[in-house]
């Protein structure tokens, strides 16, 4: 989705804003641009397609601005152009950079058009320049403009804006998408995501909704929306450097998926004594919220979703509480009707996720007994938003694919688990024996990741594809899921997951030598019934590729291949059996050349519906 930087100094910040922009690129773009407050006024250049475009334009440009905005677009409304890439100017007085979709951007372009503006894009973004601008005619106050612009806007926006006639000023404002604000020394700096600021602070400011800010090098004054002057917390994150760098990965996925074991370590630190799971982790109210629950309400979207689905199998037969889970764009308009005591959960990894996001506010009205995210990013609205929060401590995720998100939230719930079921009579027995299988994942992922070369040659057998359907059985449907949404978003290969015992209803009419059958297998009550069910798809001359577990006997065949992933814990097999799946789409879309990192029309934050 589209990310914002800014900045204002004592320094010229035209390298500072590039860098911000390549810090974003993760998130997933088709247009970029930037704009600095030069002597001659505002300096702009954009340009569609990459940052590295954009930086070559740049080269022949000489920026020596101290202030200045700049934008990764995710084009909405109107095509990825030059023309209709941030940042928008109203004549040649406003500058502005804007994430986020106007509803009503028709109504106000009718109105500013018989005003006598004129629009040079098909962005809605535009009219937001437009409409300050006229404002600031009537006070000549870029404030007091920007303010009651946004007043008269439906929608979801964060932007940055700045005026020829303000040297040294940027002001900016939020509602319904994130905008953090980064504290120099004499210098302040504005983005939609922290990561794009890592290299000039640590230290930020998360606006709340509809926060404005105005920022000059030494002074930030933010004002909330009763326009009352407000103090908002610094928070200081070390993120380092490290983190967010590929090393000698080619592909932030493939160091993604290969942090994996040391992720669950530094998921499970400090929240485990003597083999047990600590409430603690949960925040310091959360021993009301957790005795009081008797269902809960899982919504999430994407990876984030499957996580949860993995966790409906887990909470009901360890708590045998209720748990229904829903993706957030259905729930959030759906008539629902919360059970009594319900805690309702949010599952991201971003935090912004736009469906979540309104999905909590929505339960949040109609009275749960508390919310719960389970979260990557620190100081995220969700987190903000919930009475409680557990952090995936998984690290910057950059590959648009989550994959070591999902195993934290993986993590996440299954400590949850054990802490509702421990309420309704776990025993310490089964606590303390899961609570040793999640101690021992770390090691079971490696053994998995040494696998690495005997999958990247299975995966010769797939590039060749345009379908894929992926079974599994139980708590393995899920990850089933998990592993085509891997394949389908990385390699363009339609994929589809089923839950085995479906076969037959349906999809068992596209078996055929070029349906190849990805299998999840576990040594589980069910592998029997699983087993059965790929013998129907031999007998109709389809292509199995099992990951088992390794005491599940099958004979591999002509048609059989088999690749048994080591054992853990029972009810932890799901953690190990997605590691093979996220090997395989990667190598996969090796092999097709796809943009692994950051594949075609997707966006790591959905921060718009
Ligand atoms: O940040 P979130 O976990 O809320 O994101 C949810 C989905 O957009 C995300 O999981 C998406 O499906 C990923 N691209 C999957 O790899």
């Amino acid at each position: 989705m589209c990310g914002i930087v800014g900045a204002v100094a004592h320094r010229k910040v035209g390298k500072i804003l590039l860098e911000g922009l390549k810090r974003l690129e993760y998130r997933g773009y088709d247009s970029a641009g930037l704009a600095t407050l030069e002597i001659t006024g505002i300096q702009r250049i954009r340009q569609a397609g990459k940052v590295d475009a954009l930086e070559t334009a740049l080269a022949s440009v000489d920026l020596n601005g101290t202030q200045g905005i700049a934008h990764t677009r995710w084009a909405t409304h109107g095509e990825a152009s030059e023309t209709n890439a941030h940042p928008h100017m109203s004549g040649h007085s406003v500058a502005l950079v804007h994430n986020g979709i106007i509803d009503n951007y028709q109504e106000v372009k009718e109105g500013l058009t018989t005003k006598g503006y004129r629009f040079e894009t098909q962005t809605d973004s535009e009219v937001i320049a437009h409409l300050i601008d006229s404002h600031y005619q009537e006070s000549r106050n870029l404030t007091k403009a920007v303010r009651s612009a946004v007043e008269s806007l439906a929608g979801a926006y964060a932007i940055a804006v700045m005026h020829v006639e303000h040297p040294g000023l940027l002001v900016c404002t939020r509602q319904g998408a994130p905008l953090v604000i980064g504290v120099g020394i004499d210098e302040h700096f504005i983005a939609s995501d922290q990561l794009a600021l890592t290299q000039v602070t640590n230290r930020f400011i998360y606006l709340e909704e509809h926060d404005l800010a105005e920022l000059t090098a030494e002074t930030l004054t933010i004002f909330d929306e009763q326009n009352v002057q407000v103090e908002r917390t610094v928070q200081s994150f070390n993120i380092t450097q490290d983190a967010a760098d590929k090393g000698s990965f080619k592909h932030y996925m493939m160091k993604e998926i290969f942090e994996q074991p040391a992720v669950v370590k530094r998921c499970l630190e400090g929240r485990i004594n003597q083999g047990r799971v600590l409430d603690v982790m949960f925040g310091s109210s959360s021993k009301e919220i957790l005795d009081q629950t008797k269902a809960v309400q899982i919504v999430a979207c994407g990876t984030s979703y499957h996580a949860g689905l993995v966790a409906k199998y887990w909470i009901e037969e360890l708590s045998r509480i209720p748990c229904q889970v829903e993706v957030a764009s259905e729930y959030r308009y759906r008539k629902t009707v919360p059970l009594p005591n319900t805690l309702f959960i949010t599952l991201s990894q971003s935090g912004e996720t736009a469906d979540t996001l309104a999905a909590l506010r929505k339960a949040k009205k109609e009275g749960y007994e508390g919310s719960l995210t389970i979260c990557n990013v620190p100081g995220s609205s969700m987190v903000r938003e919930s009475d409680l929060a557990l952090m995936m401590n998984a690290g910057p995720e950059i590959g648009v694919a989550s994959t070591k998100a999902f195993v934290a939230q993986l993590v996440c719930l299954m400590m949850l688990t054990l802490a509702l079921a421990r309420r309704t009579g776990l025993s310490e027995e089964i606590e303390r024996n899961i609570v040793l299988g999640l101690q021992s994942l770390p090691h079971a992922i490696q053994q998995i990741l040494d696998l690495d070369k005997r999958i990247r040659s299975l995966s010769k057998h797939y590039m060749k594809k345009n379908h894929a359907l992926f079974l599994g059985r139980g708590v393995m449907y899920p990850i089933a899921m998990e592993g085509a949404l891997k394949l389908k978003e990385i390699s363009y290969i339609h994929a589809e997951a089923y839950p085995a015992g479906e076969l037959k209803h349906g999809p068992l009419a596209l078996v055929d030598k070029e349906m190849p059958i990805i299998a999840v297998a576990p040594n589980d009550d069910l592998i029997d019934k699983l087993k059965s069910n790929l013998e129907v798809v031999s007998a109709r001359g389809g292509e199995i590729c099992v990951f088992a577990d390794q005491h599940v006997e099958l004979k591999e065949g002509p048609s059989l291949t088999v690749l048994p992933v080591g054992r853990i814990q029972p009810f932890l097999e799901p953690i190990l059996m997605v590691i093979p799946l996220q090997l395989l789409s990667y190598y996969v879309a090796v092999l097709k050349g796809t943009d692994i990192d950051q594949p075609r029309n997707l966006a790591k934050s959905v921060t718009v519906e």
